[in-house]
C-alpha cells in the first residue's frame, strides 16, 4: 500500500508528519455541527477542530472561558456523525487540564471515548508540560497551541498578538521544541508575527498549522464561521472572509417576514390537500352539512 495521502483515506497524526515532509500544506477547519463537518469533510479538508471558539460564534459567551466539557462534548459528537474522512480534534476547554495531571488525562480521554475525536488541542507551554505528557502517555495524540492563546485573554489583556518582542519570541521558540520533544503531533501558531513563525516552523519536525501567523507555516486553520462571514460580531485582521453569509441570512429572513405578512406564503404548491370526499366525510362529522 502506498503512504502518499489520498483523497478517500483516514486522515490520521501520520499524514501530518508525511505532509510536513514532503513540503504539502496541511489544511484545517473549525466545525461544530453536523451539517458544517459535513462540508468541510466532503470539500477534502484535512483536520476538523471542534474548538472551543464554539463559545464565541455560536453559544454567544463573550469569549472561551465559560464553556464546559459537556458542551464541547456535545458539539463534539455531532461533528464526529458528520465527518468520516478528515481527522478530527476536540479543544480541551478551560479549567479541563489546568487543574491537575489525572483530571486532565479524564478528561482528554472523554474526548475520544465519548465524541468520536481522533486527537486533543490544548494551549499553553512549558507550563502544561505534565498535562502534555499525561494524555501522550495514555496514548491520545496532542495538538499543542501557542501564540494568542484565547484562554489567558485576562493575563494577555485583550485577543493580542503575541511574540512581538525578541524575548517573547524566544519564549515561543523554546516551548514550541519542549512541546515537539513531549511528543505532539503538531502545533497551532495564533497571532503571532510572520517572520517568528516561519522561523518556529523550519526548526520542527512537526507540522504547525497558523492562524494569523502569516504563510510559513506548514498549513493554515480558521474559524469558519469567520470564513463565511456567519459571525457579524468581530473579524480578526488575519481573517479573509470568502462569503458574506450572515447578509445571505438577513435577507432571507426578511424576505420570509415579508412573505408571511403579505400572504404571499405559503402558496398553494407549499400545502397538503384533502380529497372533497373525506372534506364532505369530516364536514358532515363535524355537524356543519
Ligand atoms: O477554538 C478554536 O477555534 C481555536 C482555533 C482558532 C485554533 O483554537
Amino acid at each position: 500500500m502506498s503512504d502518499s495521502p489520498d483523497t478517500h483515506r483516514k486522515i490520521s497524526t501520520h499524514t501530518f508528519h508525511l505532509k510536513k515532509q514532503r513540503g504539502e500544506q496541511l489544511t484545517m477547519l473549525t466545525a461544530y455541527d453536523y451539517p458544517t463537518a459535513r462540508a468541510v469533510d466532503l470539500a477534502g479538508i484535512d483536520s476538523i477542530l471542534v474548538g472551543d471558539s464554539l463559545g464565541m460564534v455560536v453559544l454567544g459567551y463573550e469569549n472561551t472561558l465559560p464553556v464546559t466539557m459537556e458542551e464541547m462534548l456535545h458539539h463534539c459528537r455531532a461533528v464526529s456523525r458528520g465527518a468520516s474522512r478528515a481527522l478530527l480534534i476536540g479543544d480541551m476547554p478551560f479549567m479541563s487540564y489546568q487543574v491537575g495531571v489525572e483530571d486532565a488525562v479524564r478528561n482528554a480521554g472523554r474526548f475520544l471515548q465519548e465524541s468520536g475525536m481522533n486527537a486533543v488541542k490544548l494551549e499553553g507551554g512549558k507550563e502544561r508540560l505534565d498535562a502534555v505528557r499525561a494524555i501522550l502517555d495514555a496514548g491520545i495524540p496532542v495538538l499543542a497551541h501557542l501564540g494568542l492563546t484565547p484562554q489567558s485573554i485576562h493575563k494577555f489583556g485583550g485577543f493580542k498578538a503575541q511574540g512581538k518582542s525578541a524575548e517573547a519570541a524566544g519564549y515561543l521558540l523554546e516551548d514550541a521544541l519542549s512541546l515537539e520533544d513531549a511528543g505532539c503531533f503538531g502545533l497551532v501558531l495564533e497571532s503571532i508575527p510572520d517572520r517568528v513563525a516561519t522561523y518556529i516552523t523550519q526548526k520542527l519536525k512537526i507540522p504547525t498549522i497558523g492562524i494569523g501567523a502569516g504563510s510559513g507555516c506548514d498549513g493554515q486553520v480558521l474559524v469558519t464561521h469567520d470564513l463565511l462571514g456567519l459571525y457579524d460580531r468581530f473579524t480578526p485582521k488575519f481573517v479573509k472572509q470568502y462569503a458574506l453569509l450572515h447578509k445571505e441570512i438577513d435577507t432571507a429572513i426578511r424576505a420570509y417576514q415579508n412573505d408571511v405578512l403579505q400572504g404571499k406564503f405559503p402558496t398553494q404548491g407549499h400545502s397538503f390537500s384533502i380529497s372533497d370526499q373525506e372534506w364532505e366525510l369530516f364536514l358532515s362529522r363535524v355537524g356543519e352539512s
